[in-house]
C-alpha cells in the first residue's frame, strides 16, 4: 500500500530540494516553502462489501501525509471538485497569527464552496512530531483525512533512537451509508446517531469484519532487531480508541508534536485528534509468528458505540529473503475491557513534557486569568408538532459548554466578524467565566437539564495566561470528553474524579513537566485543569473531538486580541478567502 513509503514520491522532490537549500544556507536555518494542491473529489470505496462514494483528497483513502519541516513555510492550495461545502483544518499546528489558515467552517473561513478554491497559508513554528489533517466541517472528516508529519529542523535529531523506518498509522471510522446522512437524520430526530460500521487502521478494517477479505488487513512488514516509530493518529469520528500490538511493548515518545518522557507500555488510549508517537522495537531474531495489531474502543457513556474491532498484522521478514513461511501462528494481543477508567486513568499518568533543556516544558507557573467550564451533554426542546427521539420525553440531544450549545454562525465566521468590526448579531463576548447556575457537578443531575442556545466567545487580552478547569458532568451519563483546542497547546497541570476542588486540588497541580496537549480527554466525572499563555492573536475553537458531541453543541471560541508588536497581530485576511 503506497500510503505507507512515506514521504511519498511528490514530497520526496521537495525534501530532497529541501536538504539542498537548508544546507546551502544553514547558518541561517530559515525553512523552505513547500507546496501541495488538495482536490477533494469524489472516490468509490469498498469496505465490508458496501461501496461508496466518499470524498476525498486527490483520490486517495486516507489521505496522503502532508510533510514539512520545523520551520516551514506551508502552502496548501485546496480545489472543491465536489457538491459539498469544504473546509480542511491543520489540527495542532499552531497557526501563529495566520488564524484565517485554521480551517474550522464558520469560525476561521466560510467554507470553499463547489468549484472554488482556497490557499491555506501558514509557517510551522516551534513544532516537530505528528499531528493530522481534516475536514472541518459537519462530519466531512470521516473520509477527509491524513497525517501531517513535522520533521526536526535539518541536522536536528531526535530526542531517542534514530529509526530505522518511520510509519503512519492512522485509524478511522468506515460506515457503510453516508455519514452526512448519518449526522443529518441524528440532528432531525434528536436522537443519537447509527454508529459506525467499523474502525480502520490506514483505512482497512481488518480480519474481524464480515466480508472483509484478506486485502482489507494491513500487513505491516517489519525487520528483526529494528527499531520502527509508529505515528500514531486517531482519526475516528467518535471513539477513543485503544491500541496494542500482540507481544511487544511501545515506547512512547511524543503527543501531539511534542517530546514527551519515555515511556513503556503494552497498549496505548488515543482520542480523536490526538497523535501518539511510539517507538517499536522488533525482536531480534525472527520470531517464528505473526503479531495482530488491534484497535478497539473506550467508552464510558450511556448510548450505543461501535463495539468492534480492526486489525492489522505486523510480518517479519525472514532473514533468508526466502518467502514468510505459511501458517505460523498469529499471535493476539489483550486489549483493556471497554471502560477500563482505570487502566486510563494511569495511562494518562504517565505523559510528562520531556522538559530538557533544549526543549523545556514552558507551562505558566502563574495564572491572570480562571475559567471553569462544565462539559457534557444535555437537552434541548423538540420543536413544535414534531416528535422528538432524545433521551427524555420528547426533547433532543444537546451538548453545551457551561450549559451553552454553541451556534456556529452561517453568513460570515466569527473571525471575519471580529476583524471587520461587524460582530454585532454575529457573537457577544460574555462567554461565562464559571457555570450561571451552579449544581453538584458529578452527583445526581439536576431535574432541569435543559441548554441554551448562543454565540458567546471569551475575549482574552494579548499574552493572558489561562488556566481553564473543564469540569464532565454526569448529566445523562458521565462519559469521557476529549476537548481540543485551536490555536495553541495547552498544559495539563492537573485532573480528577469527582468535583474540581478549587481548596485542595491545586496544590498537586505538576508545574515541572506536565504534558503538553492540543487535545486531553476529560475523564468521566472528573476534571482536568489545563494551562496555556495567549500568545496567539486571533478567534480560537474549543471543542470535544467527538464529532457527536461538536454537532450537539460542546463547543465555544476564544478571541485573543493583538499584543503591541507588529509580529503579535491577526494578519490580514488573504485576498482568496472564502466567501459565505
Ligand atoms: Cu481536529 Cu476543531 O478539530
Amino acid at each position: 500500500m503506497d500510503f505507507l513509503h512515506l514521504p511519498s514520491f511528490a514530497s520526496m522532490r521537495v525534501l530532497v530540494f529541501g536538504f539542498w537549500v537548508v544546507t546551502l544556507f544553514s547558518e541561517f536555518a530559515v525553512g523552505i516553502t513547500r507546496h501541495y494542491t488538495f482536490n477533494i473529489e469524489y472516490l468509490n470505496v469498498t469496505r465490508l462489501c458496501h461501496t461508496r462514494t466518499i470524498l476525498s483528497v486527490n483520490g486517495k483513502f486516507p489521505g496522503q501525509p502532508l510533510v514539512a519541516r520545523e520551520g516551514d513555510r506551508v502552502l496548501v492550495k485546496v480545489v472543491n471538485h465536489v457538491s459539498n461545502n469544504v473546509t480542511i483544518h491543520w489540527h495542532g499546528i499552531r497557526q501563529i497569527t495566520s488564524g484565517w489558515a485554521d480551517g474550522p467552517a464558520y469560525v476561521t473561513q466560510c467554507p470553499i464552496q463547489s468549484n472554488q478554491s482556497y490557499t491555506y497559508n501558514f509557517t510551522i513554528t516551534g513544532q516537530r512530531g505528528t499531528l493530522l489533517w481534516h475536514a472541518h466541517i459537519s462530519w466531512l472528516r470521516a473520509t477527509i483525512y491524513g497525517p501531517i508529519i513535522i520533521l526536526p529542523k535539518h541536522k536536528d535529531p531526535y530526542p531517542f533512537e534514530k529509526p530505522h523506518k518511520e510509519i503512519p498509522i492512522i485509524f478511522g471510522e468506515w460506515f457503510n451509508v453516508d455519514p452526512e446522512a448519518v449526522i443529518s437524520q441524528a440532528l432531525q430526530t434528536g436522537g443519537g446517531p447509527n454508529v459506525s460500521d467499523a474502525y480502520t487502521i490506514n483505512g482497512l478494517p481488518g480480519p474481524f469484519y464480515n466480508c472483509s477479505s484478506n486485502k482489507d488487513t494491513l500487513k505491516l512488514k517489519v525487520k528483526a532487531g529494528k527499531t520502527y516509530l509508529l505515528r500514531i493518529i486517531n482519526a475516528a469520528l467518535n471513539e477513543e480508541l485503544f491500541f496494542s500490538i500482540a507481544n511487544h511493548t511501545l515506547i512512547v515518545v511524543e503527543a501531539d508534536a511534542s517530546y514527551t518522557k519515555p515511556f513503556e507500555t503494552h497498549t496505548i488510549l488515543i482520542a480523536p485528534g490526538q497523535t501518539t508517537n511510539v517507538l517499536l522495537k522488533t525482536k531480534p531474531k525472527f520470531p517464528n509468528a505473526t503479531f495482530l495489531m488491534a484497535v478497539k474502543p473506550y467508552f464510558t457513556g450511556r448510548g450505543t458505540f461501535d463495539n468492534s474491532t480492526a486489525a492489522a498484522i505486523l510480518e517479519y521478514t525472514h532473514p533468508s529473503h526466502k518467502p514468510t513461511p505459511q501458517n505460523l501462528p498469529l499471535l493476539q494481543p489483550t486489549l483493556p475491557p471497554i471502560n477500563a477508567t482505570d487502566f486510563v486513568t494511569k495511562f494518562t499518568a504517565k505523559f510528562k513534557s520531556l522538559g530538557n533543556d533544549k526543549f523545556p516544558s514552558k507551562v505558566p507557573k502563574m495564572v491572570d486569568k480562571k475559567f471553569f467550564f462544565t462539559v457534557g451533554l444535555g437537552t434541548s426542546p423538540c420543536p413544535k408538532n414534531t416528535t422528538c427521539q432524545g433521551p427524555t420525553n420528547n426533547t433532543k440531544f444537546a451538548a453545551s459548554v457551561n450549559n451553552i450549545s454553541f451556534a456556529l454562525p452561517n453568513s460570515l465566521s466569527l473571525i471575519q466578524a471580529y476583524y471587520s468590526k461587524r460582530s454585532n448579531g454575529v457573537f457577544k463576548t460574555d462567554f461565562p467565566s464559571v457555570p450561571i447556575n451552579p449544581f453538584n457537578y458529578t452527583g445526581t443531575p439536576p431535574n432541569n437539564t435543559m441548554v441554551t442556545n448562543d454565540t458567546k466567545l471569551v475575549v482574552l487580552n494579548f499574552n493572558t495566561s489561562v488556566q481553564v478547569v473543564l469540569q464532565g458532568t454526569s448529566i445523562l451519563g458521565a462519559e469521557s470528553h476529549p476537548l481540543h483546542l485551536h490555536g495553541y497547546d495547552f498544559f495539563v497541570v492537573g485532573q480528577g474524579f469527582g468535583n474540581y476542588d478549587e481548596n485542595k486540588d491545586p496544590e498537586k497541580f505538576n508545574l515541572v513537566d506536565p504534558v503538553q496537549r492540543n487535545t486531553a480527554g476529560v475523564p468521566p466525572a472528573g476534571w482536568i485543569a489545563i494551562r496555556f499563555q495567549a500568545d496567539n492573536p486571533g478567534v480560537w475553537f474549543m471543542h470535544c473531538h467527538l464529532d457527536i458531541h461538536t454537532s450537539w453543541g460542546l463547543k465555544m471560541a476564544w478571541l485573543v486580541l493583538d499584543g503591541p508588536e507588529p509580529n503579535q497581530k491577526l494578519q490580514p485576511p488573504p485576498s482568496d478567502l472564502p466567501k459565505c
